[in-house]
Order: C-alpha cells, then sequence, then structure tokens
C-alpha cells in the first residue's frame, strides 16, 4: 500500500507522522472520508468544497489547492491500482513545539490514505442495524461546531463507547436541547406518514454530503421531505429510519433502543431511496466513461 505524505506517494510502512505533529498532540486538524467506485471519487467536488470550509472554520491554509488536492486524491487510488476504494484525506496542522498557538506550526501535514473498500454485510441492509440514543450530547456549535469535519473526535468516542455497551451499532446523539443530532460517523432520518424527516442543520450537525443528495432524489422521487426538529420520542415512533454517510450509503435501522422501528424491517421508502442512491452512483460513472 502506498500513502500520500506531503506530496510523496511512500510505502504504508514509512508514511510516519512527528509525535510533535499537533494534529496528534491536540487532534487539530480536518478530514475527509470518499468513496471510490470503480476508480471514480463519488461528489469528490462536494467532499473538497467540504474540505475547504472546514480549514477555513479552524484557520488552517490548505497546503495546494482544492484541483490539485483532487489529483493527489485520484493519483493515491491509481497508485494503489483501485477500483473500488475508501479514501480518507486528512490534513493537520502540522510539525510545531508544543503550544496552543497555530502560528508553531510552520507547513501542514496532508496525508491520503486510499485501501480496497470491504462491503458491509448484506444483512445490515436486508434486516437493518440497531441504534442507541445515548447520554454523551452532541458538541454545542459555539464550542466545537460539529459542521466542522475536525479529526478530534473524542465527542463522538465518547458516544460511540455508550452505544458498543448498549450493544447497539450506531450510537444517535441528541443537541443540547434534547433534540435529534446525528450519529456518530451518520446522518439520521425517519420517515412518518410517507414524509421523510431529517434534522435541520440548526441543530448542531455535519452537513453530510450523502445527507444532501438524498434530499434532492427524495424530491425527484416525490417524497416530501422536511428538515425539521426532531424529538427521541418521533424517533421511536417512526415508520422507517436510516442512517447514511459516504460508506454506509442509505442503512435502515430496524430498533431504536431495542424498540423495533416500525415493522422492525427495512420500509418501502427506505429501499426506494436506497436504490435512487445507487442509481445516481450509476448515473455518474456512465457519464464519466462516455
Ligand atoms: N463520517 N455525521 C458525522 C459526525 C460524520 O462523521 C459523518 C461522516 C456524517 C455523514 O457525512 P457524509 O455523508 O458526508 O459521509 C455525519 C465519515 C464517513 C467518517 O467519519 O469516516
Amino acid at each position: 500500500m502506498l500513502v500520500y505524505l506531503n506530496g510523496n506517494l511512500v510505502p504504508k510502512e514509512d508514511a510516519r507522522v512527528s509525535v510533535f505533529d499537533h494534529g496528534y498532540l491536540y487532534g487539530d486538524g480536518i478530514y475527509e472520508t470518499l468513496r471510490a467506485y470503480d476508480g471514480m471519487l463519488f461528489l469528490a467536488d462536494k467532499h473538497l468544497l467540504r474540505l475547504k470550509s472546514s480549514a477555513d472554520a479552524i484557520s488552517l491554509n490548505l497546503p495546494l489547492p482544492l484541483e490539485h488536492i483532487g489529483k493527489a486524491l485520484l493519483d493515491t487510488i491509481s497508485a494503489n491500482k483501485l477500483g473500488d476504494a475508501y479514501v480518507r484525506i486528512q490534513v493537520s496542522r502540522g510539525t510545531g513545539e508544543i503550544g496552543l498557538d497555530p502560528a508553531l506550526c510552520p507547513a501542514p501535514t496532508m496525508v491520503i490514505i486510499a485501501k480496497p473498500f470491504t462491503a458491509y454485510p448484506a444483512g445490515y441492509y436486508e434486516r437493518g442495524v440497531s441504534v442507541a440514543i445515548v447520554k454523551t450530547r452532541r458538541n454545542h456549535p459555539l464550542a466545537l461546531n460539529p459542521s466542522i469535519k475536525g479529526t478530534n473526535f473524542l465527542n463522538n468516542i465518547l458516544a460511540k463507547i455508550e452505544s458498543i455497551r448498549a450493544g447497539a451499532y450506531e450510537a444517535i446523539m441528541l443537541n443540547w436541547e434534547g433534540y435529534v443530532a446525528e450519529g456518530t460517523i451518520s446522518n439520521i432520518f425517519l420517515v412518518k406518514a410517507g414524509v421523510l424527516y431529517t434534522p435541520h442543520l440548526r441543530t448542531g450537525i455535519l452537513e453530510g454530503v450523502t445527507r444532501g443528495l438524498l434530499l434532492e432524489l427524495a424530491g425527484k422521487e416525490s417524497i416530501e421531505t422536511r428538515e425539521a426538529p426532531i424529538l427521541p420520542r418521533d424517533l421511536y415512533e417512526a415508520d422507517e429510519c436510516f442512517i447514511t454517510n459516504t460508506t454506509i450509503e442509505v442503512m435502515p435501522v430496524s430498533t431504536v433502543d431495542g424498540r423495533p422501528v416500525g415493522k422492525g424491517t427495512p420500509g418501502p421508502v427506505t429501499s426506494v431511496l436506497r436504490r435512487a442512491y445507487q442509481d445516481e452512483v450509476r448515473r455518474c460513472l456512465k457519464t464519466k466513461s462516455s
């Protein structure tokens, strides 16, 4: 495996970063996770724009213009001869003396890891997964805004630990006011009486690229969508529920806190949207190759 490290493709074993990197010392960095399908980076522009907005939000200068970062992503995929791939780009503050001042780090560290994509078990999609509403609240937007895709993940890790203890696949965090926010690595949707609901961005969540596409696709499928405040009881009483992100795409949720969602099996709206997502991937692949 070759890893992109500050402009070079180096063997995995040699891809080392200093212990004085502020990404390591303080979790001071940002990242994006992308999917490649048959070598094509899906929605790369959207991920690159979010990388830029995360960088701006933490006053970090990206080491390269976005077009060059896009090329570095593709170069890393092809250097590893990958078709279906998981791709992670991470930009940390860089190496510097101990201390919080970003000026201590003269240059950011940019790493790209591309590895073969391992499909999630088919049963997750056929039967759905469990989620647990956890006690750990999502960061307040005025403390550490969840709209920043930062590498400082302790908020999510604390929630994940709770869901592991509860035996659930994903943890759902509430915001500071008790409204449903998002999963540790996913956005959440529910369906009630044929309407698709998802927490509004004002709830304090990451604006998921998959979330955005799903809202668009739902519109095309004539499914009414609402970005709205959602309470835990709305999840308990939902007809359907699913979580989304770049790698899981659209994953049905069968239980919330051990209570079955709807009939406890993936519902029709979830299936339509999952198919619509896959069709969109195929459409992009076709456009790319024609
Ligand atoms: N996680 N919310 C959080 C907290 C996330 O970390 C993610 C993505 C999402 C969904 O975003 P998107 O649809 O753009 O992937 C929502 C990625 C997959 C990760 O951590 O690797």
